[in-house]
């Protein structure tokens, strides 16, 4: 009988993807996939370390494995992703019944591990090197690349896939773990981005999001000229079948007027930019270490909502980073107010042993300070984000039918009405009832309500150019 393998992914895209090529390479080599640990003879996390709080979820998920490796000693435990290359083989200390601990840049080794594990069960460890201290050509290539050919059987949609443009960071934000857990930052070549997207259209995937840490200071050099992001997208544009191309996430300071006319001119580029913005205070920016100031980044906003109107922009913020006063935390919400981002997403500051801000500054702002400031921000972005989708009442809007809705009440039965979900070109979700038969279909939705995170409409079939800056196909 085939072994079976059973995912359990945390963190970022960057992760959904991993998982993703992690569960090809497992069923090209014979694996069977399961959607349960219980039914698995190989159990495998994909791990975050961005927070403290997504490790700890792993950690206990971890420790409630113990008895069940007691009674079946033949499951292996696997734990790959970026805490595996931040804990190492502290791993195997606090859970030591754990088989395999493998790094983001080692996963695509995966099938050739278990396959080692199995004729001998003694612990594997692979990870990359430690970015200090070592040439950095070295570290480079310490983190392989891992972006094999696709399959479309291993995606979770057949008609939307991620697409990694870039690798790693360079940009050592203070609070960050990403640089040290996923590397230097390298661009991969546009030719192979190219051909890999032209090999997903060829699978009817319709929609590409095209992933990096800071996705706009893509570079590849070609011909002795250099491939920057807006000219990506330009190729990628040409690409037959498909339909939409998103990319995140952006770094304020490489959104440059080139890319933003990209996103104006091109028809297939969503009008659609995740830029965050992290804090709205120029101390604090400065402790980050974010590289830029708040008139910057005002500055960029404009320049966005000058070249592509209509445009949602999106932001991350963190709150109760060390030393944040009160004062620097009211000027983060004078730039929540002022950005009208269609949302942003809003964290606690989590200290991360290995970064320079743990170092350097002591996590001050207590608990409870975190949480209220996290609070207001939040309330005062769904109050912006609710007006910014109120507009949508009564549009008609293009939407990519992605799957059932999460609160799918309705039961189908022999082909009848679900509801389903989907999303515009700005990257909005809109519910609808509808036959799951449409999934995967781009089809005209009109909004009858809308609340902060959602819109809500019924499909109509009327090819009515009303959503300005929404309908991009004609
Ligand atoms: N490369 C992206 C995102 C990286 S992680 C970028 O540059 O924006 C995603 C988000 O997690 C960050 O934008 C930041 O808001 C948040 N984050 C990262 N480290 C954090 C930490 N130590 N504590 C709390 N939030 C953090
Ligand atoms: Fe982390 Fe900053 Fe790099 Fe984003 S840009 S991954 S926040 S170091
Ligand atoms: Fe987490 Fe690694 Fe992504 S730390 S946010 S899964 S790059």
């Amino acid at each position: 009988m085939p072994k079976r393998f059973y995912i359990e992914t945390v963190g970022c895209q960057m992760n959904v993807l991993d998982s993703e090529l992690v569960a090809a390479s497992l069923l090209a080599a014979g694996y069977e996939a399961v959607d349960n640990r219980r039914d698995a003879d190989v159990i495998l996390f994909n791990t975050c370390s961005v927070r403290q709080h997504a490790e700890d979820k792993i950690y206990s998920a971890l420790g409630r494995l113990k008895h069940v490796k007691d009674r079946r000693p033949d499951k292996i435990i696997g734990v790959l992703g970026c805490m595996a290359q931040k804990d190492r083989a502290g791993i195997f200390k606090r859970a030591p019944h754990v088989d395999l601990v493998v790094g983001p840049g080692q996963i695509g080794q995966l099938p050739l591990l278990l396959a080692q594990l199995g004729a001998d069960r003694t612990p594997l460890l692979e990870i990359s090197l430690d970015r200090r201290g070592k040439p950095r050509g070295e570290v480079e290539d310490s983190f392989e690349q891992f972006d094999p050919l696709r399959m479309a059987e291993a995606r979770q949609a057949r008609h939307q896939a991620m697409v990694r443009i870039m690798f790693g960071c360079d940009k050592f934000c203070t609070y960050c773990i990403v640089p040290s857990v996923r590397g230097p930052e390298q661009s991969r070549p546009a030719r192979e981005i190219e051909a890999e997207v032209a090999q997903l259209a060829d699978q009817g995937c319709l929609e590409v999001t095209l992933l990096g840490q800071t996705v706009n200071s893509y570079e590849d050099s070609e011909n002795g000229g250099s491939v920057r992001l807006a000219d990506l997208l330009e190729r990628l544009n040409g690409v037959e079948g498909i339909r939409r191309i998103k990319f995140v996430t952006n770094y304020p300071r490489h959104m440059d007027d080139g890319l933003l006319q990209a996103v104006r001119d091109l028809d297939k580029v969503s009008p659609y930019l995740h830029v965050p913005a992290q804090s709205g205070s120029n101390a604090v920016l400065k402790r980050m270490k974010r590289g830029y100031t708040v008139e910057e980044y005002r500055d960029m906003l404009e320049r966005i909502r000058a070249t592509v109107p209509g445009a949602a922009v999106t932001s991350d913020f963190i709150v109760g980073f060390c030393g944040e006063t009160e004062q620097d935390f009211q000027q983060t919400v004078d730039l929540v107010r002022l950005g009208r981002f269609k949302n942003s997403f809003i964290f606690k500051y989590s200290p991360r042993t290995g970064t320079k801000a743990d170092e350097l500054f002591e996590d001050d702002i207590p608990e409870d300070v975190k949480r209220r400031r996290n609070n207001e921000l939040l309330a005062i972005q769904n109050a912006i984000s609710q007006e910014e989708n109120d507009p949508f009442v009564g549009r008609t809007v293009e939407i990519l039918v992605e799957g059932p809705s999460k609160a799918a009440h309705k039961r189908e039965s022999a082909g009848q009405t679900v509801q389903l979900t989907g999303r515009t070109v700005c990257d909005r979700i809109v519910v609808f009832d509808g036959p799951s038969g449409l999934i995967g279909q781009i089809l005209p939705v009109r909004i009858e309500s809308a609340n902060s995170f959602t819109l809500f409409g019924r499909l109509t079939f009327a090819n009515q150019e009303e959503g300005r800056g929404e309908l991009r196909q004609p």
